[in-house]
């Protein structure tokens, strides 16, 4: 539950009572600027003595901690580094978010001020700066408790994070950062959406509950309505890839198209998005191991919930189709089986010779459902291969597509929201890997070795025809072990959200 109160004030950051005041600082300054000169000047040159005795830089996360002993109304100071002025971009702003959270946490500060001295700049301009602090304290600041029991309640006195005010010098900043504040915490709550839907268990998070939770948007005002496809109207529309793959299981799958319709479109775009909502691999079953986090096997399709969230409030000029398919991949008398054979809905016959990779079969159905919409372009999202996390590593999604223009659109979003995409290649060459003997196409690549997040985004391909589509192999950045930077703690990341809704606003612009 959202308990932070986010604010824009223009008061005198001495004025304001808080647990904490923060201000930045740029690697190299010599001398404190804006906030920091004021801060610096009521203490008596003690800021800057500090700062030189410390050997205090200003890298990038680098922090300076002290409390103020009743001299000014706040009770700590943060001096926190932003890293050398040509770096600061939205991105290390979102990071300085992440390590304010971190510092109040260490101080068990709940009110806190920040006072921005010097990285808003003409390349940073106020709003989008503000816009990604927030992102940054909101998504830091973010927990999953829902499943913390009365053991928690009475051990743990966790201070809580009330209120973060920031300051803007004149009229024409506070206003900017208004609407800086206000986008944050829309993308930082969308975002927040698609964490709790992939970290709550799967026994919490059946197909049935993940459709819920999608029916759930399409609210009035919202431009959103939201079709929903129960096992017999699948089987009427012939999905039975997708079909086979639920076969083992006793939750039955479902499907979800989410329309999100502006009055005035300049566009339409498909968003696919796997909604595996737990992997075991079936009758191909893994081991204990790798299958300890196959709760997070939706994670593509919360991506396409958490879009819509945002795409309700921000409202952008282009019609947007969310489509998922969601199934959960058992083991029993009745799955699916190694050497089968199904056909797909547009016809194309699967041979399944590995019933753990049931990511593609089921998105063969979902993807040729998307070009029935006729949109412009199809982006799909899946934790589709551990390939991928073998080559990119858990950071950094890799991209696949068919389209230069629809590629380097999403790269420059990926860039201006910090969550890591890598172009990999669609190598035709490799297409032999999956075809069949006797059937079209194999659902595993065989006869090479490596690849396989190459040969499972060409059998994605095949489904696509020749729309401009694009698909992101999200499993290595939808869920963290540890948290990996200040902004992504341990559990779902949320990856995806924000880069689609900054990539579907560009193309409406
Ligand atoms: N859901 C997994 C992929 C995955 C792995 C997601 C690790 C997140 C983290 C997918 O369904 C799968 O099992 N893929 C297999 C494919 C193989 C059988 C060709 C894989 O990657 O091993
Ligand atoms: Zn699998
Ligand atoms: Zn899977």
């Amino acid at each position: 539950m959202n308990t932070l109160a986010i604010e824009a004030t223009q008061r005198d950051p001495l004025s304001v009572s808080c647990d904490l005041l923060v201000v930045d600082w740029v690697q190299g300054a010599k001398r404190p600027l804006g906030a920091a000169l004021i801060l610096d000047k009521a203490l008596d040159g003690a800021l800057t003595q500090l700062i030189e005795s410390r050997a205090f830089q200003g890298k990038l996360g680098e922090r300076l901690v002290f409390p103020t002993f009743g001299k000014l109304k706040a009770r700590h100071i943060a001096v926190i580094g932003v890293g050398k002025k040509e770096s600061v971009d939205a991105d290390a702003l979102r990071r300085l978010g992440g390590f304010v959270v971190r510092t109040a946490r260490e101080h068990k500060a709940s009110s806190i001020v920040i006072a921005p001295s010097s990285v808003m700049s003409d390349k940073l301009d106020a709003r989008t700066a503000t816009q990604a602090l927030v992102e940054g304290t909101r998504l830091s600041a973010y927990h999953f408790h829902a499943f913390k029991g009365l053991q928690h309640k009475k051990e743990d006195p966790t201070h809580q994070l009330k209120r973060l005010q920031v300051i803007a010098s004149d009229g024409r900043m506070l206003k900017a950062m208004q609407e800086g504040i206000e986008r944050g915490q829309i993308l930082a709550e969308a975002t927040i959406l698609a964490r709790d839907l992939v970290n709550t268990p799967s026994s919490d998070m059946t197909p049935q509950q993940l459709a819920d939770q999608a029916m759930k948007l399409a609210v009035k005002g919202s431009g959103i309505t939201c079709k929903v496809l129960d096992q017999k109207t699948m089987e009427r529309l012939g999905m039975r890839a997708a079909l086979a793959v639920a076969r083992g299981s006793m939750h039955p799958p479902v499907g979800v198209h989410l329309i999100y319709r502006p009055k005035q479109s300049k566009k339409s775009i498909a968003v696919v998005g796997k909604a595996v909502t737990f992997d075991s691999g079936g009758l191909s079953i893994k081991p204990a191991d790798g299958m300890m986090t196959m709760k997070i096997d939706m994670a593509g399709a919360a991506a396409v919930v958490g879009l819509f969230k945002a795409l309700a409030v921000l409202k952008p000029n282009v019609t947007v189709h969310g489509i998922f398919l969601a199934v959960e991949n058992m083991p029993s008398g009745s799955a699916y089986r190694p050497g089968d054979i199904v056909a797909a809905m547009d016809g194309t016959t699967i041979e399944v010779l590995n019933t753990d990779a049931e990511g593609r079969v089921t998105l063969a159905d979902a993807l040729t459902y998307a070009t029935q919409q006729k949109p412009d372009l199809i982006v799909d999202l899946a934790t589709l291969t551990g390939a991928c996390v073998s080559a990119l590593g858990e950071d950094i999604a890799g991209l696949f597509s068919n389209n230069e223009g629809l590629s380097q659109r999403l790269l420059t979003a990926s860039v201006e929201t910090g969550e890591s995409l890598w172009r990999l290649p669609l190598h035709k060459p490799y297409i032999p890997q999956i075809r069949s003997k006797i059937a079209d196409i194999k659902n595993i690549g065989t006869g090479g070795s490596g690849g396989g997040a190459i040969t499972a985004a060409l059998f994605l391909h095949t489904f696509v025809n020749d729309i401009p589509w694009a698909h992101l192999d999200i499993a290595g950045p939808s869920y963290a072990e540890r948290e990996t930077r200040p902004d992504q703690p341990y559990g779902a990341s949320g990856y995806g959200v924000r880069l689609l809704m900054r990539f579907v606003q560009a193309l409406g612009k």
